[in-house]
C-alpha cells in the first residue's frame, strides 16, 4: 500500500511520520509546493518543532518515509491520499472573517483527480465546513478523465495538540473516521481504519457517518475554546471581587462532570485553530438560517479578544496609565510552550495594544525566531494562513526589538509581561532581573505560572491574572 499525504505541515508532518514509524510495510510520501519546508523535512532541522518528531522521522525517512514536491508522481501512485492542506478564514468577498476559504483544499482535490489512473481513498484531514466531502467529491468526479477511477471520501480529522502532537498521535483518545452509508463507503472505512489498527486499540476508533465527523472536529474546538473563555471571564470577575480563578478552577475542576482540564485563565487562546474553527462553525449556522447558534459561539471569540484587551489595559493602567517610551519585556511569544509556533498568539494583540500606546516592546521566546515575530507584528490579520505566509517580507518595526537573552530584555525595562507559559521562565533569577530593572519594576503574570508572592519578597509589582489585585495596582488606577 502506498500513502500520499498532501501537505507538509503541522498536521501532516507529524501524522504521516507516526503512521510511517507504526506501519513499516506501507510506503508514506508527504508532498507539498512549498519546496523550503519539503528542503527542511529532508534535513537535520526540521521545519516544525514537536518534542520527539525529529527521532521518529529519522527512524523512518528513507526507510518508508519520505518528503517530496514531486507531487503528481506520488498521488497518482498511491492508494490512500491524505489531504492535510490549510483551510484558513477567508479575507474578502461573501463570508469574509467568517467562512473558511477552500481554495487551496479544492486545488488539492483537482490535483489528485487530473493525475490519478487508479481508484483511491480521499481524506479530509484538514478541518472543514460540514459538507466539504460533498463538494470536494464533484470536483474529482468531474475532473478526472478516466470513468473507471472511483474516489471514496472520507473525513478523518486529527485532534491532536501541538507540543504533544507525537505522544497524541501515539496514544489518542480517539481516532474519528466519516464515510459514506454505502458499501464502498464502509469498505473505505474499513481499509483506513486497518492502518490506525497498526497501534489505536479498535474500541479507539470510531467510525460516523461523513457530516457527523466533519461536525464533530468543529464541535470539539469550540467546547474547548469555550471552557477557556468561560474561566477567563471568570479570571475578570476574581480580580474584581478578591476571589482566585486557581482556586474556583480547583472547585469546579473536582466536579467529575466537569474534569480539570482546561480551565488554565490565561491572556487568551492562541493557535491555528480555535479562533478560525469557530468562526467557520458560526458562518455555517448562518448559512442555515442559525443566526441565535451562531452569536451563541461567537461570544467565545468575542470574550478572548476581551481578555487580550483587557491584559494590555491592566498594564497600561498599573503603570501609571502612561507605557509611552518605557520598556517592556515581553517574555514568550509562542501561542503555547513547547512549539516555535505563533500562529494567532495572543501576543501578538498585546503586543500591538501597548505599541499603540507608545510602549517599547523588547520580545524574548526561546523558540521563535526574530524574523517570525516581525513578520507576525506587521501581518493584516489572517494572512499567516496562507501557503506563501513564511516566504513573505519580515520588516523592522519601530518600538519592537527582539533579544535572543532573557536577562538583556529585562535590562532596563519598566516591567516583564509574561505571554507564554514556557517552563524556563519560572526558573530565572528573578532577584538578579530586579537589579537590572527600572523602578517600580512590574511583572504582569498573563499564565500564571510565577510564585508571585516571592516575587512580591523581591520587590516587584506583580498582577497575576484572577487573582485578588495587589494594593499598588488597585491604588494605581
Ligand atoms: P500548515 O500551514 O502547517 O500546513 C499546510 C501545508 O499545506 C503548507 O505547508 C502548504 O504549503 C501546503 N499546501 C497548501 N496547498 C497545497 C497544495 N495545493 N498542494 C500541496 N501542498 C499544499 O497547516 P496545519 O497546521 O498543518 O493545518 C492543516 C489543516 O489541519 C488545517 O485545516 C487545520 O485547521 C487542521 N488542523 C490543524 C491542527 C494543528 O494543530 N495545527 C490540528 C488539527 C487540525
Ligand atoms: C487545539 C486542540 O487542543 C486540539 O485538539 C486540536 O486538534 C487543535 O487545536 C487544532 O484543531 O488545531 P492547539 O491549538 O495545538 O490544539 O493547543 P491547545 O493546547 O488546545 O491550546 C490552545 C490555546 O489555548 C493555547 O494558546 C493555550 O495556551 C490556551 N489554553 C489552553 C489556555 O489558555 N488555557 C487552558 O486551560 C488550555
Amino acid at each position: 500500500m502506498k500513502i500520499a499525504c498532501i501537505g507538509a505541515g503541522y498536521v501532516g508532518g507529524p501524522t504521516m511520520a507516526m503512521v510511517a514509524l507504526k506501519c513499516p510495510e506501507i510506503e508514506v510520501v508527504v508532498v507539498d509546493i512549498n519546496e523550503e519546508r519539503i528542503k527542511a523535512w529532508n534535513s537535520e532541522k526540521l521545519p516544525i518543532y514537536e518534542p520527539g518528531l525529529f527521532e521518529v522521522v529519522k527512524e523512518c525517512r528513507g526507510r518508508n518515509l519520505f518528503f517530496s514536491t514531486d507531487t503528481k508522481k506520488h498521488v497518482g501512485e498511491a492508494d490512500i491520499v491524505f489531504v492535510s492542506v490549510n483551510t484558513p478564514t477567508k479575507t474578502h468577498g461573501i463570508g469574509a472573517g467568517r467562512a473558511a476559504d477552500l481554495t487551496y483544499w479544492e486545488g488539492a482535490a483537482r490535483l489528485i483527480a487530473s493525475v490519478s489512473t487508479s481508484s483511491k481513498i480521499v481524506v479530509e484531514k484538514s478541518t472543514v465546513p460540514v459538507k466539504t466531502a460533498e463538494a470536494i467529491g464533484k470536483v474529482l468526479k468531474r475532473n478526472c478523465q478516466d470513468p473507471n477511477v472511483n474516489f471514496e471520501i472520507l473525513s478523518n480529522p486529527e485532534f491532536l495538540a501541538e507540543g504533544t502532537a507525537m505522544e497524541d498521535l501515539k496514544h489518542p483518545d480517539r481516532v474519528l473516521i466519516g464515510g459514506a452509508d454505502t458499501e464502498s463507503g464502509q469498505k473505505a472505512i474499513r481499509t483506513l481504519a486497518e492502518v490506525y489498527a497498526h497501534w489505536i486499540p479498535r474500541e479507539r476508533i470510531l467510525t460516523a457517518n461523513l457530516w457527523s465527523a466533519e461536525l464533530a472536529k468543529l464541535t470539539a474546538n469550540a467546547f474547548l475554546a469555550q471552557r477557556i473563555s468561560s474561566v477567563n471571564a471568570i479570571s475578570a470577575l476574581c480580580e474584581a471581587t478578591g476571589a482566585d480563578v486557581s482556586q474556583v478552577a480547583h472547585a469546579i475542576g473536582t466536579d467529575s462532570r466537569i474534569g480539570p482540564k482546561f480551565l488554565n485563565a490565561s491572556v487568551g487562546f492562541g493557535g491555528s485553530c480555535f479562533q478560525k474553527d469557530i468562526l467557520n462553525l458560526c458562518y455555517v449556522c448562518e448559512s442555515v438560517g442559525l443566526k441565535e447558534v451562531a452569536d451563541y459561539w461567537l461570544q467565545v471569540v468575542s470574550m478572548n479578544d476581551y481578555q487580550k484587551q483587557r491584559f494590555v489595559e491592566r498594564v497600561i493602567g498599573a503603570m501609571f496609565n502612561t507605557v509611552s517610551g518605557k520598556k517592556i519585556a515581553v517574555y514568550g511569544f509562542a501561542f503555547k510552550k513547547d512549539t516555535g509556533d505563533t500562529r494567532e498568539t495572543p501576543a501578538i494583540d498585546v503586543c500591538k495594544g501597548l505599541i499603540r500606546d507608545g510602549a517599547k516592546c523588547c520580545i524574548f521566546d526561546p523558540e521563535v525566531k526574530a524574523e517570525q515575530i516581525f513578520r507576525d507584528l506587521s501581518a493584516p490579520k489572517f494572512e499567516w494562513d496562507r501557503p506563501n505566509y513564511s516566504r513573505s517580507q519580515s520588516h523592522m518595526l519601530e518600538n519592537v526589538q527582539v533579544q535572543s537573552d532573557p536577562i538583556a530584555a529585562a535590562d532596563g525595562a519598566h516591567a516583564i509581561c509574561v505571554l507564554t507559559e514556557w517552563d524556563e521562565f519560572k526558573h530565572y533569577d528573578y532577584a538578579a532581573l530586579y537589579e537590572k530593572m527600572v523602578k517600580p519594576a512590574f511583572i504582569f503574570d498573563g499564565r500564571n505560572i510565577l510564585d508571585h508572592a516571592k516575587l512580591r519578597e523581591i520587590g516587584f509589582i506583580v498582577y497575576a491574572l484572577g487573582k485578588p489585585l495587589d494594593p499598588f495596582l488597585v491604588k494605581g488606577y
